[in-house]
């Protein structure tokens, strides 16, 4: 391990573990449990691990999953968020996202094949930063346009995830050198087999803003020109739609600690899964994009998160994992037989995140002086 920290030019392999572990905490990549069962892609069909009324857990390889078990145009929806691409520091070119891409085709075929025509496909996935220098991987970029170049998804629209509780990381960048901003949004790449995939935001709608809820009291909208030319007619924002039109901006915390799923996995001493993501996010996707009775598949599943939100919103459900030791823990997402156990799904919290807009002024810019070098040394003190 010295070598290796060496070679990549850390100072320690302290230090070297201490990149790893940061990387690891972002979800950037995937360490997988002690001990866990490696099943050999190559012989081992994905096993039937878990079943109930509405749902089903796999253990194995989902690329074999969809290639052999599951029916083609079976899925309304995949959701996911697999595991990012683990990029490492190259002379020249991008490699190691280019590996990524190339293991992620397998999947990509899997998808086009399970996916209805009506279907859609979301794909959870946060940027990553280049080992050592203060540069973003453009592979999450690349993904999108591989799947819709090579494999003739469109892109139905992106998405974006905003973590306000996301730490200021990576330290060297956004604490210590003070050269790069807080890194708190993912992608959401919602993609579909045909311009139509089913959907209505109608689904999704949210809470209207005070300053709107007055507005349908008062009865008259200033019909002027906006500053993009747009003029808005005199009854369209009138009309009362029942809620408000959500943005491509998901602002959702990931800070859950304490749930069921936790309890169970403290309990009979399973990881709990490193990487889950909020409820928020298959919720509102799941949703939006299907009706009770379709199935949700997600191939990337880990706790399961998507298999329980999927049954709290009466959807039937497929989930698989490679490590069987993720799959332990989630299981007590599902053993209890007791339909309680799924009151409909109900988001953890309603009050908005607050977003503020650049704001400029809270230090003098001679107090804050750009660094020469830009930051290419660390500062003294
Ligand atoms: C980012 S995590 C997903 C976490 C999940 N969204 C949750 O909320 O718990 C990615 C998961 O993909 C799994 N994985 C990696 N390769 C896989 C494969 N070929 N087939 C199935 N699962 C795989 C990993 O074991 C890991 O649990």
């Amino acid at each position: 391990m010295k070598a290796a920290a060496e070679e990549l030019g850390y100072d320690s392999a302290e230090e070297y573990l201490m990149a790893l572990h940061e990387l690891h905490q972002n979800g950037q990549i995937h360490v997988p449990p002690k001990n866990a069962p490696a099943p050999d892609p190559e012989t081992q069909r994905p096993q039937l691990y878990f079943e109930r009324a509405d749902g089903e857990i796999y253990h194995g390889d989902s690329a074999k999953l969809m290639a052999d078990e599951l029916g083609e145009e079976s899925v309304d929806l995949i959701v996911t968020s697999p595991p990012f691409g683990l990029l490492k520091e190259k002379d020249y070119g991008n490699k190691d996202a280019d590996a990524y891409l190339n293991w992620f085709d397998q999947f990509a075929s899997g998808f086009r094949r399970v996916l209805k025509e009506s279907g859609s496909l979301v794909i959870d996935i946060g940027g990553a930063w280049k080992r050592g220098r203060p540069v973003r991987s453009l592979y999450h970029f690349e993904l999108l346009i591989r799947l819709c170049r090579a494999f003739d998804f469109k892109l139905a629209q992106e998405f974006y995830w905003w973590n306000p509780a996301k730490l200021p990381l990576p330290a060297e960048w956004v604490n210590i050198r003070r050269i790069r901003v807080r890194d708190s949004v993912n992608c959401l790449w919602w993609l579909s087999k045909t311009p139509y995939p089913k959907a209505s935001n109608k689904r999704v709608l949210q809470p209207y803003k005070e300053d709107m809820t007055k507005l349908f009291e008062r009865g008259s909208y200033n019909t002027g020109e906006r500053s993009g030319g747009h003029k808005p007619g005199e009854t369209s924002f009138l009309n009362e739609h029942g809620g408000a039109i959500p943005h491509n901006l998901i602002s959702l915390a990931n800070t859950s600690s304490n749930t069921a799923y936790h309890k169970y996995c403290r309990e009979k001493n399973h990881p709990i899964h490193p990487a889950r993501f909020p409820s928020g996010i298959p919720a509102f996707f799941i949703r939006m994009l299907t009706d009770k009775g379709d199935t949700v598949f997600d191939p990337f599943a880990g706790s399961c998160m998507t298999g329980e939100v999927a049954e709290q919103m009466g959807r039937e459900w497929i989930c698989c994992d490679l490590e069987e030791e993720y799959l332990e823990g989630a299981l007590g997402r599902f053993l209890e037989d007791d339909d309680s156990l799924f009151p409909s799904y109900e988001p953890s919290r309603s009050k908005p995140y607050e977003a503020v807009p650049p704001f400029l002024s809270i230090l003098p810019e001679d107090e804050a002086p750009l660094p020469e070098d830009g930051g290419a040394s660390r500062p003294s003190n």
